[in-house]
């Protein structure tokens, strides 16, 4: 590591640790703070930390330039493709949606994330896992077959799903780190039980699943690990609960209808990609960062692109607070409150989304400011780039400028800076889980 990037990280290092303390103490949905999760916390903190980037604006420009060189090279640029041209459209997608042996390949998604969470492997230097049990009975000891007992197993795994199945999770399923869920090929729901809870992990792809209904579930003795079990208390009735995790990539998930978030990142988690998901029927859509005091959530880099953010949603796409979040090149088609808000500072850069407003007249601003005076908020860092509005929409922007570090020219003479609003609509139209056919591109 250069020596002025140490410089630079030690006054946030030694603000990081100084809330480990804090940190330990915030149990999240555990009963009983054990010696087995006080280790798990550590790690999890040094992992963050590690995960996360002093020079954020280096990715956000060269996940740009990566959606530059997606169109140009896939010929996509243009409206209407031939009969039989691979119809991906975004970087991510062209990695693996293109190659109709996919099936046999399935690994290959583990090269294809982008952004902030771009290093995010999953399981794949494991083994496969098949589910072929899609019941959730025995907490302490789930049986093999099921989801439950393969998240917490103690090494990688590429998890699969055998059969089409609809899995109701009587509690929490909370991973170890290390894992893919892989519902390509088959339509996967986990939906009428419990959610997902990533805490204190690192390392998770979660792709081409069904996420709906979750609600809340009493807690109680949950097995978390091969050799561990702990004493958990009631779950929220999250979609998708990142809790202290590092190296989170959620990819081509429809999410709507849960009790609390549908995805929400909480304390020091960082180095997260969301994209290809769909949004729909849910008030309180995407949580990063879950309190103004939680500081060490200055760590969290996000980047939330491709998505499809559609009816029924009312607020929180994301809410964004400490960190430094890259929205771009989702579809917005309405939301009842605001899309994107915050509080405690957040840095913001919105490029190239597409934002309809509905026809409502006091929620056309796209953004919301909480907590904070407009003489405080000024200085808060939320661009916006390249987005495209109508009905009405409008941002309201704040801080300095969006830093370009890119030199140009780059290699292509028609590539941007960053595409902007009007590539939305291509950009995210495979948004969700796709119905993949082995021997087919997808
Ligand atoms: C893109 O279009 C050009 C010109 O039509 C063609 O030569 C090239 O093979 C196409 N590339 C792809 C990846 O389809
Ligand atoms: C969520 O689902 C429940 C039960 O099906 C329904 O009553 C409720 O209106 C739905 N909420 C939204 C926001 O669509």
């Amino acid at each position: 590591m250069e020596m002025n990037i140490i410089h630079n990280l030690l006054p946030l290092l030694f603000f990081v640790l100084a809330s480990v303390l804090k940190f330990t103490n915030c149990y999240g949905d555990i009963a009983e703070y054990d010696e087995y999760f006080q280790k798990r916390a550590k790690d999890a903190l040094e992992d963050s930390i590690n995960a996360y980037n002093p020079n954020p604006e280096e990715i956000t420009e060269q996940f740009n330039e990566q959606v530059g060189e997606a169109l140009i090279t896939g010929n996509v640029t243009r409206r209407h493709l031939k009969e039989g041209e691979c119809k991906a459209t975004n970087p991510i997608d062209r990695c693996w949606r293109c190659n109709p042996n996919w099936a046999r390949n399935r690994k290959k998604l583990a090269d294809c994330s982008r952004g902030f969470g771009r290093h995010t492997t999953g399981g794949r230097n494991g083994l496969y896992y098949v589910v072929n049990d899609p019941s959730d009975d025995d907490m302490q000891n789930p049986k093999p077959g099921t989801l439950r007992h393969a998240v917490i197993q103690n090494k990688p795994l590429w998890i699969i799903f055998k059969y089409n199945m609809v899995i109701k999770l009587q509690q929490e399923l909370i991973f170890n780190s290390d894992k893919t869920i892989d519902g390509r090929g088959v339509e996967v729901q986990i939906a009428h039980g419990a959610g997902i809870t990533l805490q204190f992990v690192k390392n998770i792809i979660i792709h081409n699943i069904k996420i709906h209904h979750i609600v809340p579930a009493s807690g109680g003795l949950i097995r978390d690990a091969v050799d561990h079990f702990g004493l958990r208390t009631i779950s929220d009735g999250d979609g998708i609960s990142i809790f202290g995790a590092s190296n989170i990539w959620i990819d081509h998930v429809s999410l709507s209808n849960c009790t609390d978030g549908l995805i929400d990142a909480i304390m020091a988690s960082t180095a997260i990609t969301i994209s290809n998901c769909k949004f729909n029927n849910h008030n309180d859509v995407m949580l990063l960062g879950a309190n103004d005091d939680h500081s060490e959530d200055v760590i969290m880099q996000t980047t939330v692109a491709f998505n499809r953010f559609g009816k029924g949603l009312v607020q929180r796409m994301p809410r964004c607070r400490w960190g430094f979040f890259h929205v771009v090149n989702n579809d917005y088609s309405q939301w009842q409150m605001y899309a994107i808000g915050g509080s405690a500072h957040p840095t913001i850069i919105s490029q190239g989304n597409r934002f309809k407003a509905s026809d409502h007249p006091f929620t056309k601003q796209v953004t919301k400011r909480e907590k904070a005076g407009e003489s405080e908020w000024m200085n808060w860092q939320w661009r916006s780039e390249g987005d495209k509005f109508s009905n009405g929409a409008f941002f309201v922007e704040s801080g300095p400028p969006i830093k370009h570090t890119i030199n140009y020219p780059l290699k292509h003479k028609n590539l941007m800076k960053f595409r902007p609003g009007s590539y939305a609509g291509r950009l995210t139209r495979y948004a969700g889980a796709l119905k993949c056919r082995v021997d087919q591109p997808c």
